[in-house]
């Protein structure tokens, strides 16, 4: 039996899809109920339904022999796993941004007040290139920071643009890109080589071989359920 760590919230939709698309139809879980643990043993799987941020701890530490989450909290926790493939879903992009009207404004000989969810990505972009930096962190809602001169700038995830376009901030740098990643225990990888292998191998050949509904989801654009919040606030 494998256990699998899946990240709740934007990335479900598209990770189910995925696993169906590789074959394994009865990849399911109750929509509405509370549980977190989802045995499919139909399938030799164990589903748990984890807070992103919380994914690679589960999967570094052997809670679940394998995960879905994304490159960002990859970026920002740098944590001790295996990263075998790029599921290309959920693209966007970890920038820097700030008001419209403050962009102009040097204020490189000073420290530059950054809001993030990602303090260590920050701390790093800004270090490598000198800028003595002041950071806040923040759980969400990152580009209401600036506007309320919590900060001069923000480093935040990027899709569509429409929050920062909501917020009239715009994008100063851009830090890295971002995709969901499958991620691998290394002693899961010793003792659980086989299935493991095989469960590879067939996302790999579902990622490579989308299915029309799949490709919605691929690449550059956005999944289901983020698209639709997306024309929300638009
Ligand atoms: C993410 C991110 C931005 C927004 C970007 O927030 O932090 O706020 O999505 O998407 P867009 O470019 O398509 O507008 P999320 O919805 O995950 O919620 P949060 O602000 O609570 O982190």
């Amino acid at each position: 039996m494998l256990t699998i760590a899946l990240s709740k919230g934007k990335l479900i939709d598209p990770t189910l899809e995925l696993f169906r698309h590789a074959g394994y139809e009865r990849a399911a879980l109750v929509g509405e109920s509370r549980k977190l643990v989802f045995p499919c043993p139909e399938i030799g799987m164990t589903f748990l339904i984890v807070r992103p941020s919380d994914v690679p701890t589960y999967v570094e530490y052997g809670g679940a022999d394998a995960g879905v989450v994304g490159k960002d909290v990859l970026m920002e926790q740098d944590s001790d796993v295996y990263e075998p493939l790029d599921l290309l879903f959920g693209a966007c992009r970890i920038s820097v941004a700030a008001l419209r009207a403050e962009v102009s404004r040097d204020r490189l000989s000073s420290k530059v007040r950054v809001a993030t969810k990602y303090p260590r990505i920050t701390e790093r972009f800004f270090n490598q290139r000198g800028i003595p930096v002041e950071i806040i962190k923040l759980y969400g809602s990152i580009e209401l920071a600036p506007v309320v001169g919590l900060a001069d700038r923000i480093v935040d995830l990027v899709e569509t643009g429409n929050t920062l376009k909501a917020h009239d901030l715009v994008e100063v740098d851009q830090i890295a890109r971002s995709t969901a990643r499958f991620i691998v225990n290394r002693a899961s990888l010793k003792l659980k080589h086989d299935p493991l292998m095989e469960l590879i191998r067939r996302l790999r050949q579902a990622v490579a071989a989308p299915s029309s509904a799949q490709s919605a989801t691929n690449g550059v654009s956005a999944p289901a359920g983020r698209a639709k919040k997306a024309k929300a606030r638009a």
